[in-house]
């Protein structure tokens, strides 16, 4: 054969392949839809400021391994106002209609160039048409066209934007480097400007230690040390004053700020369509959990449990795990983020599990504690019973109008009291040595997702319970409780006056555990020939 038809054959087959793989039958249909994405950046115009613009950009790929990246996650904003979830890509929201008669336009989307030959290797692309046609933008440009942007950013009164990746790589870095020099970007210190933001978002009067905690080990940095009012929060302050240094805060670092407060603001309250995934994805990890609970037994290792948890995940569809799964037996189970999962025995100890999927980007987050021989010994079920009656009542109270704040209070008075009672503690004081966390956070597009926890809870809000104590060996107690961890993590979904438990479908009471890990599981008796 001549190189000449060889490089039309070449060419034919590609067209072939590339025809073939814009179709594909039987994907899932319950993915957020276009009208969702259009009306979260509907949402979007009605917070920002007259005459602004808003930039989102995707998040950078990263590398796994030699010629290996890792599967890609979207940038959850971009996402969320989008829909678009490939990299190289950027979306400009703005307030008011750009340009005149037809043309005009509100929103732009640059999105990855396609390609045959790279699409025959890593998957097709939306590409321009495809962001027109499924996502329902009009004005959608390649991301290597950044540079042409049809408008000015100089001339906006704000311009709102999330952190830049400092090393973005190909498209995106080109793009990300025009927008900084058409936006007049200046250059803050990163670790300076988040710390700036989480004192913005989330500081109150209630959690500003925790808060100080989080900053204590930047505080000394030059950049943190130039910013007088970061170091003012440090010496003391009632509400009014930590409002007041919120307030300075905010107008120095404007925009900076503006970002992260409208994404806050409005991925804190859950749409209805958002609401449906959460169900699903909160569902079908609590279904996991109750399978595990079933199958676990001395005899298996750390690891076995997080692939039966994987396992029924991928069963139900779930593209992910909403963070790394923790699977921790005795002593690990006192490492709060332990990610190892590499002990081989389980024995007769108590497992903690902290395994949630991503399912349509949404993340679950679901802890359950279960004794690996299926019954728990008298010290594992007394301090099992003090966490669950904490967690019960701060569930219980879950409802719009409660403060976020109560719902730890809450936590900390129960958690005391049944630890007192025990004779772990003498003294309410000493419960932050085996509760180190904080009971709730925000669950959605990320496990620790975007939402307000300054006031109270809102009807829409999904967040989790999870409060938990940790002894491990050598604590200054008894030895009969050292190396017990228990967590028990439910997702919960707020209404007017009512809550609802997502994650229900995971037993949670030490009987209902007990009862559930007596029944079999269909991973009962799995074996694989040994490997030579
Ligand atoms: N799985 C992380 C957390 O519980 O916050
Ligand atoms: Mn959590
Ligand atoms: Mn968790």
């Amino acid at each position: 054969m001549k190189v000449f038809s060889k490089a039309i054959l070449a060419l034919s087959v590609t067209f072939v392949f590339y025809q073939k793989s814009t179709a594909q039958n039987n994907i899932p249909k319950d993915y957020l839809s276009k009208e969702f994405h259009a009306g979260r950046r509907e949402a979007l115009r009605k917070l920002m400021p007259a005459n602004s613009v808003t930039v989102i950009f995707a998040y950078p790929e990263r590398v796994f391994s030699n010629d290996v990246n890792y599967v890609y996650h979207a940038n959850p904003d971009l996402y969320y106002f989008s829909g678009y979830k490939e990299p190289d890509a950027a979306l400009l929201v703005f307030k008011e209609m750009q340009g005149s008669g037809d043309t005009a336009y509100n929103e732009i989307l640059y999105v990855r160039r396609r390609n045959p030959q790279q699409e025959q290797w890593t998957g097709r692309r939306l590409g321009v048409e495809g962001a027109k046609t499924r996502l329902g933008f009009k004005r959608v440009y390649n991301s290597n066209e950044f540079s042409k942007l049809p408008v000015d950013l100089k001339k906006f009164a704000a311009v709102v934007y999330d952190d830049l990746p400092e090393a973005a790589g190909g498209e995106l870095q080109e793009m990300i480097a025009s927008f900084k020099a058409k936006a007049g970007v200046k250059n803050i210190d990163k670790g300076l400007m988040d710390d700036v933001k989480v004192v913005m978002a989330y500081a109150n009067i209630h959690n500003l230690d925790r808060i100080l905690n989080y900053i204590k080990p930047r505080i000394q940095d030059e950049a943190h040390k130039s910013e007088p009012l970061l170091q003012q929060l440090s010496t003391g302050m009632d509400s009014t004053t930590l409002e007041n240094v919120k307030a300075k805060l905010k107008a120095q670092y404007g925009a900076s700020g503006l970002f992260t407060e409208y994404t806050t603001a409005l991925r804190g309250i859950k749409q209805p369509e958002e609401i449906a995934l959460m169900k699903k994805s909160a569902q079908l990890s609590a279904i996991a959990h109750a399978e595990v609970m079933k199958a676990v037994k001395p005899n298996m290792s750390e690891r076995e449990l997080e692939g039966i948890m994987l396992y029924v995940h991928k069963n139900y569809g779930a593209e992910d795990e909403g963070y790394p799964p923790i699977v921790g037996v005795g002593a690990n189970g006192c490492i709060l983020h332990y990610e190892e999962n590499n002990e081989t025995m389980l024995n007769n100890q108590l497992v903690l599990m902290d395994v949630g999927s991503e399912y349509h980007g949404y993340s679950a987050d679901v802890t359950r504690t279960v004794p690996a021989n299926g019954k728990f010994t008298e010290e594992q079920k007394a301090i099992y019973q003090v966490v669950y009656d904490a967690q019960e009542q701060a569930i219980n109270m879950c409802k719009a109008g409660i403060r976020y704040g109560d719902l730890e209070k809450k936590t900390e008075e129960v958690l005391a009291a049944g630890l007192i009672k025990l004779g772990v503690i003498r003294d309410a004081k000493e419960l932050r040595t085996y509760y180190p966390h904080g009971v709730s956070h925000h669950v959605g597009l990320d496990v620790h997702d975007k939402g307000s926890y300054a006031g109270n809870l809102e009807e829409g809000m999904i967040i989790t319970v999870e409060p938990g104590i940790y002894i491990p060996a050598g604590s200054k107690c008894d030895k009969k409780w050292w190396n017990i961890g228990v967590r028990i993590e439910d997702d919960i979904l707020i209404g007017k006056d009512k809550f609802t438990n997502l994650s229900a479908d995971a037993p949670r009471t030490w009987q209902a555990v007990e009862k559930m890990a007596a029944q079999s599981s269909i991973f009962d008796g799995a074996k694989f020939p040994p490997l030579k």
